[in-house]
């Protein structure tokens, strides 16, 4: 399978870009480098992702308990963040992305807010999407569907409602969960999205990985049987 193109069995996969701060302090530099090296390394995953035939992906970039972080480093990756934003639009056309940012936008100035709407906006006609989760936490993503729903008067609801009003609601559910950076968690990332997805753990850190990792990953994703509760 390594570098084939993927089939209609691997529409979307999931990345939580793991590893920044122990890549930089390995090399005896501070965290932040590690994040602006794995802002480059996002471009070029997202890039041949594209090139594979991937129709969705989507990134962890920031959580909602990363705000726990030294205020220097939060700064600093916000500060990537916006840079990003500048120039998004002309990259996103280079790479056919529709940006859409999973997550409470609230927390950001409101400069910064109407960047990213206007991103979603003016990209909506490329057909590869890219779901940015930032200030994302799956926990929060359920409680503020939930809440949409009884602000709209619902008293009971389905699984159906809930699907329809989490950050994902225009796309399909992950197939591949991929985490980088050797730790074996979802740390709050797609809670109710993951629950039939194939998860692959690998030990590269973020600004490390490769076209390597990722036909690793789709490989073993093709390996998988997915049963889905059935026989
Ligand atoms: C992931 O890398 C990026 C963010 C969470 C923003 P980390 O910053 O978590 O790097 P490690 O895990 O400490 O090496
Ligand atoms: C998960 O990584 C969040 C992102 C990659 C944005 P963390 O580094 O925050 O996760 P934990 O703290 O190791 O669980
Ligand atoms: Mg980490």
């Amino acid at each position: 399978m390594a570098g084939t193109k993927v089939d209609e069995r691997l529409t979307h996969i999931a990345f939580i870009m793991d590893g920044n701060g122990r890549w930089a302090k390995k090399r005896g530099m501070p965290r932040e480098y590690g994040h602006s090296v794995g802002a480059k390394t996002f471009e070029r995953v997202i890039r041949y992702c594209g090139d594979i035939g991937i129709r969705a992906v989507t990134v962890y970039a920031f959580s909602t308990e990363n705000w726990k972080r030294p205020e220097t480093e939060v700064r600093a990756i916000m500060k990537i963040f916006g840079e990003y934003l500048n120039v998004a639009r002309k990259k996103a056309d280079e790479n056919s992305v529709h940006v859409v940012f999973l997550g409470d936008k609230r927390i950001f100035p409101a400069d910064v807010q109407e960047k990213m709407t206007a991103l979603e906006n003016e990209t909506a006609h490329n057909p590869l999407l890219l779901n940015i989760a930032v200030n994302y936490g799956g926990r929060d993503e359920i409680v503020h569907a939930v809440n949409t729903l009884i602000a709209e008067g619902k008293t009971e609801i389905t699984e159906d409602d809930i699907t329809a009003n989490l950050y994902t609601a225009h796309c399909p559910p992950p197939d591949l969960i991929v985490r980088t950076g050797a730790e074996r968690r979802l740390s709050n990332f797609l809670l109710w999205q993951s629950a039939y997805a194939e998860l692959y753990f690998c030990d590269t850190l973020w600004p490390d990985m490769g076209e390597d990792d990722i036909n690793a990953a789709v490989e073993d994703f093709y390996s998988r049987k997915r049963r889905y509760g059935g026989i």
